[in-house]
């Protein structure tokens, strides 16, 4: 039997993690689920993120997956404590996944706001290069105006101009893509940065993590259309998620809602 993966984001964020992991596997069945009534995510308090968590990972062991994959670095990066805790699987984490291969001496970090407060990537990263400088940049306006599905829009190429512009002045030789949503506008990101900086997106690194529990290279001579086993849902709005989704995945998924039991138990 195919391994279920829970995969979960604040909203479209997570398809790029999704993709990277179906472009590496294809032996895995999976739940998508959106948090969509609540995005944005990175610029909420602390303590409601780790409550999200808590019921994000009770709604996951309801649903019997067999791995748990955390497509959200704010969350990440926030409660992967309360993630672990609970969870009665296994939790692969973007952040835990590619920490240890940065060998660069200045690296770039774009992230939410919560993401950049909590200095977890600067923690992880000089866990394992105690010597290194990392930068990290706050941009509130980029899960907004993705979510909007204003990719091409001037307000955008302006954001992204704005906030890698301290990166490039301090010479950084990578720069990660520390928000799931954030490789949905690498093309963007790609144009406005010299081609010697390296692009790290989190989520390469994930689905090699899961090459183990995965069964990779996978034998099989099985052929699956691509996101045919995953569930997808979300917890308002399905019809606007579907439309967004089938820009982003080239399919337009059937999607559910679902809902989450709020809980205040977890300090
Ligand atoms: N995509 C998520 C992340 O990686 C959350 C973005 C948000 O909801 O603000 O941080």
């Amino acid at each position: 039997m195919r391994p279920l993966l829970g995969i979960f984001d604040s909203g479209l964020g997570g398809l790029s993690v999704l993709k990277k992991i179906q472009e590496r596997h294809t032996k895995f069945k999976a739940i998508y689920l959106a948090d969509s009534a609540r995005i944005p995510y990175g610029s909420k308090d602390p303590s409601e993120i780790r409550n999200i968590a808590f019921e994000i990972v009770q709604w996951f062991n309801c649903q019997e997956v067999s791995a748990l994959v955390v497509a959200c670095n704010t969350t990440n990066s926030l409660a992967i404590d309360v993630l672990k805790r609970f969870s009665k699987v296994p939790v692969f984490d973007l952040i835990g996944s590619f920490s240890e291969i940065i060998n660069e001496s200045k690296i770039g970090v774009l992230a939410t706001p919560l993401t950049v407060s909590s200095k977890a990537y600067t923690s992880h990263i000089k866990f394992y290069n105690p010597l290194s400088l990392v930068l990290e940049e706050e941009c509130p306006e980029f899960v907004p105006i993705i979510e909007n599905g204003d990719t091409g829009s001037k307000e955008l190429l302006e954001a992204v101009e704005t906030h890698l512009a301290p990166l490039l002045k301090a010479e950084v030789q990578a720069i990660v893509l520390g928000c799931s949503h954030y490789p949905i506008i690498m093309p963007i990101i790609k144009k406005l940065v010299p081609s010697s900086i390296r692009l790290i997106d989190p989520a390469v690194f994930l689905s090699k993590r899961l090459d183990t529990f995965l069964s990779y290279p996978d034998q099989s001579n099985e052929s699956t259309k691509p996101f045919a086993d995953i569930r997808f849902c979300v917890t308002s709005d399905p019809s606007s998620f579907s439309l967004k989704a089938d820009n982003i995945l080239g399919v337009k998924p059937e999607v559910e809602v679902i809902s989450l039991c709020p809980t205040s138990c977890v300090s």
